[in-house]
C-alpha cells in the first residue's frame, strides 16, 4: 500500500489524522466526522432500538473521530418523516442511553432539529413556519400542508424544546448536540428572507432573522454543562436567488463565536436540492468537495472551528479540506457506502468510495432515488447485512413501502396516546 501523503519520499501522517481539542474541552481523536444522516429507523415511540446501536457501533469501529446522529426531532407532533427519532420530555431515556453507549472510540453527538414547514401532510404534523410561505417544489408541493406562522408563544415553546432535548441528550450520555440550522428546516426558514416575511423582532434584518437560532443556542448552552459540546449546522448559502447567502453566513458565524464548539457548513434546501449530490464527474477538488470554494471564503476570519461537509469521498479531498483551513471534515454518503473508509484513509490509502448515481430524468426524483438508496444502505448496515447497495430506482419503491408501514405505526401510536 502506498501512502498518498509523501514528504520528500517519506510517508507522513495526513493532517486529518491529528487530534482536535474543541472549546468545550472534548478532544477528538481525528478530524473525520460522520455527518448526520436521517436513518428513519426509530422504533416504538420514536425511540432508538438495537438497529441504531448496531449502525453506530459499525461507524465507531470504522475509525471516525466523531459521529453525529441523523436529525432527532425535538417535538413528536412535528416530524420530517414518520420513522424519525424523537427525543422530548414525553420520551423514555433508557433506549437513548443504549444508543449513546454505541460509541467507544469516537465522540458521539446528537443532531437536534425542528422541521418547521417541511413536514408532509400524511404525518399529521403541525407545519410551523416564520410566515405563511408554502414549500414550493413543483408538483410535489401538494404533499406539504400550508404552514402556520408562528406566534411568540410558539417561538418560546420551540426554544424550550431544543433546550430540553439537549439536556436529555446529555443525561443519556451523548457528548454534545448539533443544532440543525441548514437545509431549509425551521431555523433555516427563519434565516431565509424568502421564507421569513415577519415584521417583528424575528424578521427583517439578518440580526432579527438569526434571533431564533441565537436564542436556541443560548438556551441550550444555559441548560447543559460546560464540558458538553454544542455545534450548529449552517448553510454557506441556500442557492436560491434572494435567499440566505455567503455574506449572511459570515455574519451568523461571527455571532455564534464564543457560544459554540464548531460550525458545520453545508448548503441548499428542499427547494434548491444542493445537498442532493455533486453536480458533475469532473475531478477537481472544488467539484468533489462541492462547497469548498464557497465555504472556503468563510474560513479566513472565522474565530471558531469550521467543518465542511459535501462530496468528500476520498482521502486526498479530506486532506485538502483541512489544508484550506477547515478543522473538521464531514462525510455522509461515503460512510454509508463504506463505514470503514476512515480506517483506510488514516492508514494512507486514498480509498475512493463510489457514490450511488441515478439516471432518472427528473432532478427531484433523481435526488429522492439516491437518498432512498443511501437510506436502504443504512438499514442494511443496521441489521449487520453487507449486500451491494440497492439501485436508486429500486430503492425508491422499497422506501415508499417502508414509509407507509412507519406511517401506519405512527398513526396507531398517536391514536392510542391522544
Ligand atoms: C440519506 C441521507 C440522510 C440525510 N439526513 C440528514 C440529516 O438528518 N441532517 C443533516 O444535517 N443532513 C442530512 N443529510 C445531509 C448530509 O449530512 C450531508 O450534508 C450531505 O449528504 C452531503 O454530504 P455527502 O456528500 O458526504 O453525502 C442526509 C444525507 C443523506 C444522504
Amino acid at each position: 500500500m502506498t501512502s498518498r501523503f509523501q514528504d520528500h519520499g517519506r510517508a507522513t501522517a495526513p493532517e486529518f489524522a491529528s487530534p482536535l481539542r474543541l472549546p468545550c474541552g472534548i478532544t477528538l481523536p481525528n478530524r473525520i466526522v460522520k455527518a448526520a444522516m436521517e436513518e428513519q429507523l426509530a422504533g416504538r415511540g420514536g425511540h432508538p432500538d438495537a438497529r441504531l446501536v448496531t449502525l453506530y457501533r459499525t461507524w465507531d469501529r470504522g475509525g471516525v473521530g466523531m459521529m453525529l446522529t441523523g436529525h432527532v426531532m425535538v417535538d413528536r407532533s412535528a416530524v420530517a418523516q414518520p420513522a424519525d427519532v424523537v427525543l422530548d420530555a414525553a420520551g423514555d431515556l433508557a433506549p437513548f442511553r443504549e444508543w449513546a453507549a454505541a460509541a467507544e472510540k469516537s465522540s458521539f453527538w446528537m443532531q437536534i432539529n425542528h422541521p418547521g414547514r417541511v413536514v408532509q401532510r400524511d404525518t399529521g404534523s403541525r407545519a410551523l413556519a416564520p410566515s405563511a410561505v408554502p414549500v414550493d417544489i413543483g408538483p410535489l408541493s401538494k404533499l406539504f400542508p400550508a404552514p402556520e406562522p408562528m406566534t411568540a408563544g410558539d417561538i418560546r415553546d420551540t426554544v424550550e424544546r431544543f433546550a430540553v432535548t439537549a439536556e436529555l441528550a446529555e443525561q443519556a450520555g451523548f457528548a454534545g448536540v448539533e443544532i440543525h440550522s441548514a437545509h431549509g428546516y425551521l431555523l433555516a426558514q427563519f434565516l431565509s428572507p424568502l421564507v421569513n416575511k415577519r415584521t417583528d423582532q424575528w424578521g427583517g434584518s439578518l440580526r432579527n432573522r438569526a434571533r431564533l437560532l441565537l436564542d436556541v443556542v443560548a438556551a441550550v448552552r444555559a441548560r447543559v454543562s460546560p464540558g458538553f459540546g454544542v455545534a450548529v449546522k449552517l448553510n454557506s448559502a441556500d442557492f436560491q436567488r434572494g435567499g440566505f447567502d455567503l455574506e449572511d453566513a459570515h455574519h451568523v458565524i461571527e455571532w455564534l463565536g464564543g457560544s459554540v464548539d464548531f460550525v458545520e457548513l453545508s448548503g441548499g434546501s428542499i427547494e434548491s436540492l444542493a445537498t442532493a449530490g455533486h453536480p458533475a464527474d469532473e475531478r477537481t477538488l472544488e467539484r468533489e468537495a462541492y462547497f469548498l470554494k464557497l465555504a472556503g471564503e468563510l474560513v479566513a476570519d472565522a474565530s471558531i472551528p469550521l467543518m465542511l461537509t459535501g462530496g468528500i469521498r476520498r482521502a486526498r479531498v479530506a486532506e485538502d479540506v483541512i489544508a484550506r483551513g477547515f478543522s473538521l471534515v464531514g462525510v455522509a454518503t461515503a460512510l454509508a457506502q463504506r463505514p470503514d473508509a476512515p480506517l483506510r484513509w488514516l492508514a494512507g490509502e486514498d480509498g475512493e468510495v463510489p457514490a450511488p448515481r441515478s439516471s432518472l430524468r427528473s432532478r427531484s426524483l433523481r435526488a429522492a432515488a439516491v437518498q432512498a438508496s443511501i437510506t436502504s444502505r443504512l438499514h442494511d448496515l443496521s441489521r449487520g447485512r453487507s449486500r451491494p447497495t440497492l439501485a436508486p430506482a429500486a430503492a425508491l419503491f422499497v422506501d415508499r413501502y417502508r414509509r407507509s408501514r412507519a406511517l401506519r405505526r405512527r398513526r396507531r401510536e398517536r391514536s392510542t396516546t391522544s
